[in-house]
């Protein structure tokens, strides 16, 4: 099954308005087709501004949204809001939104649900920590914050969402998985989705890997076969990011 190379850039909060402008218009002038699925994820405040000035078919994403369409929920942009902005992707369940503000696997699921029913396409991130990893917990990790959004969703809404990777100890850290690392729990999750979901939906669905990616390991990581792609966080915001977006051809 030939699924779309796909890459993302996470922005996080990084960056002033003219820096982010700075970055979109090197994205801009690299002249991506439509060969490559590109979001980037730019702090929420430009996400508009950005929006008008990103050369499609690249889109924007938001980095975060809640769980209800719209009330007294100060801070909180909606799922629906997006939409209504024509912004298409949110990137749900980063490390750090579970580790910093109170993510859990239930509000990660919860979030995921308003936001495909919203309309709108997810990024749903995962990972275990470097003491799960060392005790051998990685599968059950990711299993157990797969099957509460598995709980949350419908077998079609799948077809909706992207899985990141994005194991914990290689976040920020410059410490990369291998390309044997990533593949391993790249091809764990698929067989759990066939399982879980349906071989469809598990020959389908893109699982990109981030933590560290860079201009230099791109190349080889996108050459595993379970490796759709990648969410890129520091690098997205240099030159190389380019290179990264590139390294799927
Ligand atoms: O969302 C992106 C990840 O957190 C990866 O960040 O590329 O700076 O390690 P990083």
């Amino acid at each position: 099954v030939a699924r779309k190379f796909f890459v993302g850039g996470n922005f996080k909060m990084n960056g002033s308005l003219k820096e982010v402008e700075t970055i979109i218009e090197r994205i801009n002038q690299a002249n991506f087709d439509g060969s490559v699925e590109l979001v980037v994820a730019p702090p929420a405040l430009y996400l508009l501004k950005i929006q008008e000035e990103l050369k499609p078919p690249a889109q924007v994403s938001a980095q975060n949204s809640y769980t209800e369409k719209s009330g007294a929920f100060t801070g909180e942009i909606s799922p629906n809001q997006l939409k209504d902005a024509n912004v298409h992707w949110v990137i749900l369940g980063h490390s750090e939104r579970r580790s910093l503000f109170g993510d859990t696997d239930k509000l990660v699921a919860d979030k995921t649900k308003a936001a495909v029913e919203a309309g709108l396409a997810v990024i749903a991130c995962i990972g275990e920590s470097l003491q799960e990893r060392e005790s051998d917990q990685t599968q059950a990790v990711v299993e157990r914050q797969l099957e509460a959004i598995a709980k949350e969703i419908s077998d079609s809404q799948w077809k909706d969402i992207v899985i990141a990777y994005e194991p914990v100890w290689a976040i920020g850290t410059g410490k990369v998985a291998t390309k044997e690392q990533a593949q391993e729990v790249h091809a764990n999750i698929r067989q759990w989705l066939a399982k879980r979901v349906s071989q469809s939906v598990a020959d389908q669905t893109r699982i990109i890997y981030g933590g560290s990616v860079n201009g230099k390991n791109s190349g080889d990581l996108a050459s595993a076969a379970d490796i759709d792609g990648f969410l890129v966080g520091g690098a997205s915001l240099k030159p190389e990011f380019i290179d990264i977006v590139n390294s799927g051809n």
